[in-house]
């Protein structure tokens, strides 16, 4: 039911948006997302992200909120935590359990990368 009702908000978020931009017919639909729906799709759906990582509450991973706090603090960067190119500022204890996403997150595109650090830093404005 859930799936319906997202799939609807979606179907006609697109309907509304079509009318005031061009169609360029190769451009995917994710394309003309904004960077934080994008994210929060991903982080949501083939990502599974939100299985460890709730907005406000620490789970299995830190919030989401944390998260977003404290990269804006010390202006860290999530793409490249996620291609596995910076180190842990979090919570180094727990990074084993971060590391096994790493599979999945190094072999998204910059531009679904840069859509999860868009949806995580929004947590903290
Ligand atoms: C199996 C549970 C699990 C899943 C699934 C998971 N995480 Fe994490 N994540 C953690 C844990 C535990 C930490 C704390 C360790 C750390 O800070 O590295 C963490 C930390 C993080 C951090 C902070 C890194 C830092 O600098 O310390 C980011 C950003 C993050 N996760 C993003 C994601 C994204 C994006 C996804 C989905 C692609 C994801 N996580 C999926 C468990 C998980």
């Amino acid at each position: 039911m859930k799936k319906i009702v997202f799939t609807l908000i979606v179907l006609s978020f697109f309907s509304c948006k079509k009318e005031s931009q061009e169609n360029f017919g190769t451009t995917t639909e994710a394309t003309k997302q904004k960077p934080e729906e994008l994210g929060k799709e991903i982080f949501e759906g083939k990502g599974v992200c939100y299985t460890c990582h709730k907005p406000e509450v620490k789970t299995v991973g830190p919030a989401i909120k944390d998260i977003a706090k404290l990269y804006k603090e010390k202006g860290g960067n999530i793409v490249a935590f996620l291609q596995e190119k910076s180190e842990p500022i979090v919570d180094p204890s727990q990074y084993e359990t971060m590391k096994t996403n790493f599979a999945v997150t190094k072999n998204l595109p910059e531009e679904e990368l840069k859509a999860l650090e868009a949806y995580m830093l929004s947590f903290s404005k």
